[in-house]
Order: structure tokens, then C-alpha cells, then sequence
């Protein structure tokens, strides 16, 4: 196991370089059991949710590299169609596989997965829209088992806008008979990447982006390349970074326009931007203005950025209120900023943050992946040393985190511990 051992107060200031978005590749990689042949993924992060993710698909007998950036993934070998759920288990997303084993091989089990660390996360919109399309699916020993001769198209409607599910269902309806239509589809930017993905396999999908996606069924896909998207909430993350200690930040690679909600707030809270084609240049305010936020399906404010914006708001110069509407009980992070001397209080979903003028170091806890980010955030202000304990749940999301925040002129370090 390991720790970051951060000794805060040091200006950050130079340029970070975003690399490819982790939900993207968690969707793109999937996809690719909808034919067989070879798949480059260009762009592709090093991540432990990629490994996890690479692992799942070697089961299934797939072949899976990563070179630098560039991911290869051989589907000839394919002959199995069973996600266990010692892989589940690591990450939820391994549902994906749901969809493309349904629609090419019509047939796929899939361990359920659990709850998670900020709360239960259910999965029936995935399986009642596999219903819609003729499988039959039935719970067997904490297995999804879903079954069918040929998918058919059928009209889906999300109650819930649900990324995972928008993007399972476009992966079986692809090779479905006739035509899908899906509304209150997600409008993610990692959900479009997949739509584009899979109509370079030769898809017919209409709609990506919007709220009605249409997509009518081919016989066969063929397989393609594909240069994957910057993660956003790894570039948001360096944003707000920029904006507790800086300097003055660019934050490169990543796509202005998929980070305008969190733009919006970081100017609200007084920082300067400067928006390039593919870069973003943030000045750290003199003074933080209290902003309130409420999480949103995109375009909204990403709940991938709700922890880091609470460890923002710590150190403003009045309250604000964070409003979670995906996750309700996403703030396990808020106990351990409180111990780093933030004052918030939760009540239900909502987070009182009232911004105090300075946090101390000490010892936290990472209980999941956006809550190690934002502890890290804070230490990288807090006075003294702060230690944040089980970074293996940041490994999963960010890739090389403290070798980028150490070209900003941060003092990070990885240190062996046994601490849990
Ligand atoms: C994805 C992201 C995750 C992000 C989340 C919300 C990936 C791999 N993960 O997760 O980082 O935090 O979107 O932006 O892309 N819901 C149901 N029934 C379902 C499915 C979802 O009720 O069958 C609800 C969830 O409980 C939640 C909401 O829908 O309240 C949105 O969840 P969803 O978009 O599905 O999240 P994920 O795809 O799991």
C-alpha cells in the first residue's frame, strides 16, 4: 500500500498535460467485443480501472496491450461471456461487457454489481432496457443471466438519465433487428465518444449528444481505430488545483467546451480563465468567492467534481452550498477535510461549506476515488505535512497524479505504508 506525503503551501504554476478519459475507455474497450479483429484506442490512460477493465476482457479470451498511449485489443479469441465477480467487485463498470455479449453472442452473465463506497448504485435501467430488447434476463446467485436469440429494436425511455445505461443499450441495439430509440439518453461527452467508436465499426446511430438517440441495427460491425477523449475530470481537477494554489496554471489536452459548467463556477469564483483550442490557463483568485453548486447530469456540474469543488469551497471567504443530486450520499470525503480544519456540515444532500481561512495538515483517509482527489487538493494548501492514506482508490482514475502536480512545482511524494 501506499501514501502521499504532501507538504502544502507551495505555488503551483507551469503547464499539466490531461490524459485520456478514463470513462471513455472503460465503454470504448467493451465495445470492442461487438466484432472480432484488432482495435487501436489511441489516448488511452494508464490506469488501474483500465487494467481491471483489460483483465475482464482477457477473461472473456480477448488479447489486451497497452504501448505508451496506445492500447491494441485483439477480439479474435473470444469465447466466453462471463464478468465474475471478483472482477465486478474491483468496478462497477464492468456491466459494460452486459450489452456487446448480449448483442453479438446472445447471451451474457454478469455478477451484479454491489453498493458502493458513497451508497447503493442500482443497475435496472440496464436490465430493463436488455428487456425492451427481447433478452430474457433472469437473477441467478448474484449473476445477471440474460439471454436472446436475435435483440430487436425497441423504444427506451430513461426515467433517470443513466450514463452506464445509455451506453449499454447502444452496445447491444447495434446489432439488434430494426430500430432502438432511446430518449433521455445521457449526453455525456464519454457517451458520444462510444456512439462515434461504434459508428466507425459501421454502426448507424443518429442523435449523439442529444437527448434522442436513434440507432438502427446492422447485421455485422467491423473492427476500427479510434483516438480516445481527454478525461475532464482530470482536467477539472487540475483546474481547481490551479485555482487553490496557484500561480498560474494551463491545464493542456483537454476540451474547453465539455468543462463549461465547471468554467462558469471557477469564474464565479473569482478566477481568471483563458480558453485556448485545446488548453485551459486558470489564475488562482486573490480571494475565493463563496459559490454554490448543485451536481447535474451533463452539461450540468459533474458529480465527478463534487468532492474537489467541496475542498475549494473550504477556503472561501463566506458559505456556500453544495447540492448532490446523483449520489445523495456521496460525502465521505467532508469528515476528512473536516479533520484537515474545513467546516461543513452535510444534511441529507447537502453540503454546508463555511469557508475557513486556512487548513491545517494531518493525517486523512481516501475512501474513494474523487474523495482522494480532493483531500489532495486540500493538502496541497493545508500548513504542514498531510498524509492521505489508501491512494490506491486514486490510482484508479488519475494517472500518474503526483508526477504531474510535482511538474507544478507541488512537494508530493508516494511512500510505502502499511497504514490502512
Ligand atoms: C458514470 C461514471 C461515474 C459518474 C456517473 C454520473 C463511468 C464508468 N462512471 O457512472 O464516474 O459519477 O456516471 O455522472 O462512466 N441509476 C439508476 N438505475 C440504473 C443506473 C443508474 O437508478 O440502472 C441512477 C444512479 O443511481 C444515479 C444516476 O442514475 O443516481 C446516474 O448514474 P449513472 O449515470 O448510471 O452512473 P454510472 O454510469 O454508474
Amino acid at each position: 500500500m501506499y501514501k502521499f506525503v504532501i507538504k502544502g503551501g507551495k505555488k503551483l504554476s507551469g503547464n499539466v498535460v490531461v490524459s485520456g478519459a478514463k470513462n471513455a475507455s472503460l465503454a470504448l474497450m467493451p465495445a470492442s467485443l461487438l466484432s472480432p479483429g484488432t482495435f487501436r484506442i489511441d489516448n488511452t490512460p494508464d490506469l488501474r480501472d483500465v487494467t481491471t477493465m483489460s483483465q475482464l476482457m482477457e477473461s472473456l479470451g480477448a488479447k489486451v496491450s497497452l504501448k505508451g498511449k496506445l492500447q491494441v485489443i485483439d477480439t479474435t479469441g473470444v469465447e466466453k461471456f462471463e464478468a465474475p465477480y471478483e472482477l465486478v467487485k474491483k468496478m462497477r463498470a464492468s456491466i459494460y461487457v452486459l450489452g456487446p455479449l448480449l448483442g453479438r453472442y446472445g447471451y451474457a452473465k454478469v455478477s451484479m454489481p454491489g453498493g458502493c463506497a458513497w451508497g447503493p448504485r442500482p443497475v435496472n435501467l440496464h436490465i430493463e432496457g436488455m428487456e425492451k430488447l427481447g433478452a430474457e434476463v433472469t437473477l441467478d446467485s448474484g449473476y445477471i443471466i440474460a439471454r436472446a436469440k436475435k435483440l430487436r429494436g425497441a423504444r427506451i425511455n430513461f426515467d433517470v438519465s443513466s450514463v452506464g445505461a445509455t451506453g449499454n443499450i447502444m452496445m447491444a441495439a447495434v446489432l439488434a433487428k430494426g430500430t432502438t430509440v432511446i430518449s433521455n439518453a445521457a449526453l455525456e461527452p464519454e457517451i458520444v465518444a462510444l456512439g462515434e467508436f461504434l459508428e466507425k465499426m459501421g454502426a448507424h446511430i443518429e442523435g449523439l449528444g442529444t437527448p434522442t438517440v436513434t440507432i438502427e441495427g446492422v447485421e455485422d460491425l467491423s473492427p476500427a481505430d479510434f483516438e480516445n477523449i481527454p478525461d475532464r475530470i482530470e482536467a477539472g481537477t487540475f483546474l481547481v488545483a490551479g485555482a487553490m494554489a496557484g500561480g498560474r496554471v494551463k491545464v493542456s489536452n483537454c476540451k474547453p467546451a465539455d468543462l463549461t459548467s465547471l468554467l462558469v463556477k471557477l469564474e464565479g469564483a473569482g478566477a481568471k480563465l483563458e480558453t485556448g483550442k485545446d488548453t485551459i490557463t486558470i489564475e488562482a483568485p486573490g480571494q475565493i468567492k463563496p459559490v454554490d453548486v448543485s451536481t447535474a447530469p451533463y452539461p450540468g456540474f459533474p458529480t465527478d467534481m463534487q468532492a474537489q469543488w467541496i475542498a475549494f469551497m473550504a477556503l472561501a471567504t463566506g458559505s456556500s452550498i453544495l447540492t448532490e443530486t446523483i449520489y445523495f450520499d456521496r460525502f465521505k470525503h467532508v469528515p476528512e477535510l473536516v479533520r484537515l480544519g474545513a467546516d461543513i456540515e452535510v444534511k441529507e444532500n447537502i453540503a454546508i461549506v463555511k469557508g475557513v481561512k486556512s487548513l491545517k495538515g494531518a493525517k486523512v483517509m481516501s475512501t474513494d476515488l474523487r474523495a482522494s482527489a480532493s483531500l489532495i487538493l486540500a493538502g496541497l494548501v493545508a500548513e504542514g505535512t498531510t498524509e492521505v492514506l489508501r491512494i490506491y482508490h486514486m490510482d484508479r482514475g488519475y494517472e500518474r497524479m503526483e508526477e504531474k502536480l510535482r511538474g507544478l512545482g507541488a512537494d508530493i511524494e508516494r511512500v510505502q505504508s502499511d497504514e490502512f
